[in-house]
């Protein structure tokens, strides 16, 4: 009779084990007013599906926890932070990302505004910002000091740029008061 094996030979199982097939189901929504139909995984955030699978980088992760606004879209016009949102939560609706506000040729009045008042610098926060700041002033061209405070509190810059963006967001209400202002 043979030594009996007290280490009995490592088997791996089969890769499929304990590991539940992915499920992918079926997600249509408006990206910057594009239709996009998708298949994503059911606990995919809308963060990664606009970052990973659409390309479109400007939205950014900060702390993934509803906490700094880096990752701020529009949903229907309303700002709300992908990185807490279920990619299927959008589905049939509009999002929004910075890319959507303006192109290079033709800047949004909060995007030129942040380049004029040096409300840029590391830029980290700045998508969000302005996604916050372009819901405020879609709104209300006439923001008080307050309602600009509330409109960024979901807004957090690590290089505490505050004021110039508070100032941007000021200059760009002007100029869209001025924009929609009846010609004399
Ligand atoms: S990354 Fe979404 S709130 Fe910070
Ligand atoms: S400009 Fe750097 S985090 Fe705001």
């Amino acid at each position: 009779m043979g030594t009996p094996e007290l280490v009995p030979e490592r088997v791996d199982p089969p890769a499929s084990v304990g590991r539940p097939e992915a499920t992918v189901v079926p997600l249509a929504l408006t990206v910057n007013g594009v239709a996009y139909a998708e298949g994503v995984d059911p606990h995919r955030t809308l963060l990664r599906l606009i970052r990973d699978d659409l390309g479109l980088v400007g939205p950014k992760e900060g702390c993934d926890d509803s906490e700094c606004g880096a990752c701020m879209i529009l949903l229907d016009g309303q700002p709300v932070n992908a990185c807490s949102y279920l990619a299927l939560q959008a589905a049939g609706r509009s999002v929004t990302t910075v890319e959507g506000l303006g192109t290079a040729d033709h800047l949004h009045p909060l995007q030129r505004a942040f380049l004029e008042a040096g409300g840029i610098q590391c830029g980290f926060c700045t998508p969000g910002m302005l996604i916050s700041a372009a819901a405020l002033l879609a709104a209300d061209t006439q923001p008080s000091d307050e309602a600009i405070r509330d409109a960024l509190a979901g807004n957090l810059c690590r290089c505490t740029g505050y004021q110039p963006i508070f100032a941007a967001v000021r200059q760009a209400a002007a100029e869209l008061r001025a924009e929609d202002a009846p010609a004399s």
